[in-house]
């Protein structure tokens, strides 16, 4: 069992490589890239029903077949390989090992994840587990999803059939992949699954996915060797006020309590800040919400804290009917994912834009991982995902040119290295993502891979950046100037 190194070394800031042992990594989801939708015993999750709902997804995609990477894992785990590749971050389709979300495991589910497990050992890749990238299993939102408390004690029995699966091949383990986007995207702006828009049930929904993280580190530290590293993975917004006017930094103030510290507030400190929850007492009971004991669960130790960045969030107070801007990056909804925090405008931070219209902006990075140093020293973190979706094509030669994908990975890559050297704990980097995939309620039409997917075929067409990252990790070093790649 492999699991990723324990110390770091800072590096001077002329130095273009990172320190011994960092960690070089992509990342996928299992509802993004598996397919086999309904084999081998696994059933609908809830992004399968929304889906298969007209309407939720862009050109009617889904992941039925997705990147089809259930039964080319084999060939993806050898093109990792050649690309270098030193860890796999993929995630487990609950309802493929647990199909009701309740009772014993499917062992021709489990089996999968053996044989990708195995595969990557074999390949000297370390897998790196997440638990839950979305996909609930529709019968537990059938019983009440995440806004009912039981949702959570499912989710730790779950947590804890995968720890004995797997407990002797996996090293690394996260509970959850952005709670924030299953909280607020799927009960508040319903964008993502399973689509709903009430503001309760979103804040509802936040406490018991902290109280499912909690719970699972328990139920993984119970069945995992004392060697394994436990982790969750949240898209913490780097959150800047437009101007630098009271009333801007009161929006800042409220989006970064409702998209950041109602995760790190309870996770990393113990707590709901008191100002979020004066912000929503209008929304929901925190008294009555929040348990006894739930608060010691939600902050057992973590050995990692994964951290997912692709652009800031620029925000500004907006003068008020009640309704905030919708324009936010996370899709169009006529219900605001910021419950809690009406009467706030999003902002670009500049015009160069991704194929999602998010600004790139790598400061945004550097500032995340050297905020989260300062406020908690000791806390090792990973950059579980980053990277940019490009409108990618094969070219009459049959290559993949994305030098603007490239760019965007070497300023990032530049950002962390530097997070590094001012004393940032960053122990590997995952890029978002290794392949082509359904991109939630884009569908296939946004591609973030390194390796481009034709899906007629399902051929993979290593992109240029997939070589350049190749080169970085050979090198364990960004190119150095006039050595753009
Ligand atoms: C993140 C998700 C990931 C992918 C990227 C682009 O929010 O975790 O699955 O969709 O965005």
């Amino acid at each position: 069992m492999t699991a990723v190194r324990t110390e770091t070394t800072a590096q001077s800031a002329s130095d273009t490589s990172f320190p011994p042992g960092f960690v070089w990594g992509a990342a996928t989801a299992a509802y993004q890239v598996e397919g086999a939708a309904a084999e081998d015993g696994r059933t609908p999750s809830i992004w399968d029903t929304f889906s298969h709902t007209p309407g939720r997804v862009r050109n009617g995609d889904t992941g039925d077949i997705a990147a089809d990477h259930y039964h080319r894992y084999k060939d993806d785990v050898a093109l990792m390989k050649d690309l270098g590749l030193q860890a796999y971050r993929f995630s487990v389709s609950w309802s493929r090992v647990q199909p009701t979300g309740r009772g014993p495991a499917v062992e021709r589910g489990l089996d999968f994840y053996r044989r990708l497990t195995d595969e990557l050992l074999e390949a000297g890749i370390t897998p790196v587990a997440t638990l839950y990238h979305w996909d609930l299993p529709q019968e537990l939102e059938d019983a009440g999803g995440w806004p009912q408390r039981d949702t959570a004690h499912r989710f730790a029995n779950y947590a804890e059939i995968m720890a004995r699966a797997l407990g002797d091949r996996v090293g690394v383990w996260t509970t959850l992949n952005e709670p924030w986007c299953s909280a607020f995207l799927g009960y508040g702006s319903g964008v993502h699954a399973p689509g709903r828009t009430d503001p309760a049930a979103t804040l509802r929904a936040a406490h018991h996915l902290n109280l499912a993280h909690g719970l699972a580190i328990g139920a993984l530290r119970e069945n995992l060797p004392s060697t394994a590293q436990t982790s969750i993975t949240l898209n913490l917004h780097q959150v800047r006020p437009l101007t630098g006017s009271a009333a801007d930094a009161e929006a800042a103030r409220r989006i970064d309590a409702v998209g950041n510290r109602i995760f790190t507030g309870p996770i990393l400190d113990g707590a709901y800040p008191e100002d979020l929850l004066a912000d929503t007492a209008h929304l929901v009971d925190w008294a009555e919400l929040v348990h006894d004991g739930d608060l010691a669960e939600i902050s057992r130790p973590i050995d990692l804290l994964g951290v997912n960045y692709y652009s800031p969030t620029v925000v500004s107070a907006a003068a008020g009917d009640g309704a905030s801007t919708r324009d936010d990056g996370h899709g169009a909804s006529a219900h605001s994912p910021w419950t809690g925090a009406d009467d706030v405008a999003f902002h670009l931070a500049n015009d160069q834009l991704t194929a999602m219209n998010w600004a790139i902006d790598a400061t945004g990075l550097h500032t995340l991982l050297t905020g989260l140093a300062a406020s908690h020293p000791g806390l090792p973190l990973m950059v579980t995902e980053n990277g940019a979706a490009f409108d990618d094509y094969v070219s009459p030669e049959g290559r993949v040119n994305d030098p603007q994908r490239i760019a965007y990975l070497h300023s990032h890559l530049d950002a962390v290295r530097q997070a590094v050297a001012d004393g940032a704990d960053v122990r590997g980097y995952f890029l978002w993502s290794l392949l082509d995939n359904f991109e939630w309620s884009y569908g296939y039409s946004k591609r973030f891979g390194a390796v481009y997917v034709d899906y007629g075929t399902q051929r993979r067409i290593p992109k240029a950046s997939a070589h350049w990252y190749a080169e970085v990790i050979r090198r364990n070093a960004l190119p150095g100037a006039g050595e753009q790649g």
